[in-house]
């Protein structure tokens, strides 16, 4: 696991932007894993620039996003096909036909999960996976549990991540109680990881996650087994951490 520590926000979102445009210079057909969340938004913007200058081209790849809200239909505001068309989709060249996420409108949760894992397998599975990281250590909405969930599968989500992202939301009572998501061994099997971290809200888990034992407590603990891992992480999230 390689931990590049950035000076800030900023700085943390140009280098991992970078990363994803020299994978998408190298192979043009990507297929890129692609996260939500504050931590990915700056990637984003910074991926659009240089689309918009000529400087990277994503009419060639495939995207799949970690997870959807499990309720909400593709035009709801606060739902993740609708942050990824605002904040990225929208201003690149991904043809439609190639993005993925998972339904958030079909209730029927393991046609859809077994739909989304053949999905990736066809497509020959994940060149790259973006991730960000919750508060308690969730990837995607892989939260703290017994054991590492394996493939795509409908999760109850924790009152920590309700509370978390009740910001996006009038009040906490409208936030979905569930959420499909790629499971940890989904994940694990990217053959590139870039994970973002920023803010001293996230020192601790920062420290926990990448320093501490690996253990499903900690999902995003798994990723130190894993061959190909970035951290960018900016000095408020590498504060209690003693890395260069
Ligand atoms: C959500 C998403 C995760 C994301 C996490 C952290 O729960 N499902 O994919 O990594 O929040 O969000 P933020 O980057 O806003 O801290």
């Amino acid at each position: 696991m390689k931990i590049i520590r950035a000076k800030d926000y900023q700085d943390m979102s140009r280098k991992a932007a970078n990363i994803i445009s020299a994978q998408v210079i190298l192979k043009p057909d990507s297929v890129l894993g692609l996260a939500t969340g504050s931590s990915p938004m700056g990637i984003y913007s910074q991926l659009i620039k240089w689309f918009q200058k000529g400087d990277v081209d994503f009419s060639a790849c495939t995207t799949f996003n970690l997870d959807e809200y499990r309720g909400l239909t593709a035009d709801h505001d606060q739902s993740y096909h609708y942050f990824m068309y605002k904040n990225f989709f929208g201003s690149i060249n991904v043809p439609d036909n190639r993005i993925n996420l998972p339904d958030g409108a079909q209730m029927a949760a393991e046609k859809e999960c077994a739909r989304y894992d053949a999905a990736i397998r066809a497509a020959g599975g994940i060149d790259l996976q973006l991730l960000g990281m919750g508060l308690n250590g969730h990837i995607g909405f892989n939260e703290p549990d017994d054991y590492f969930s394996k493939g795509t599968h409908c999760v109850d989500l924790t009152e920590s991540t309700i509370e978390a992202n009740k910001r996006f939301f009038a009040s906490a009572d409208e936030v979905p109680r569930q959420a499909y998501t790629m499971g940890v061994q989904t994940i694990m099997l990217a053959r590139k990881i870039v994970l973002v971290v920023s803010g001293e809200n996230k020192a601790e888990i920062v420290r926990d996650a990448f320093f501490g034992p690996v253990t499903p407590r900690v999902p995003a603990s798994i990723l130190q087994l894993h061959t190909d891992v970035s951290v960018i992480a900016d000095d408020a999230a590498l504060a209690l951490c003693n890395v260069m």
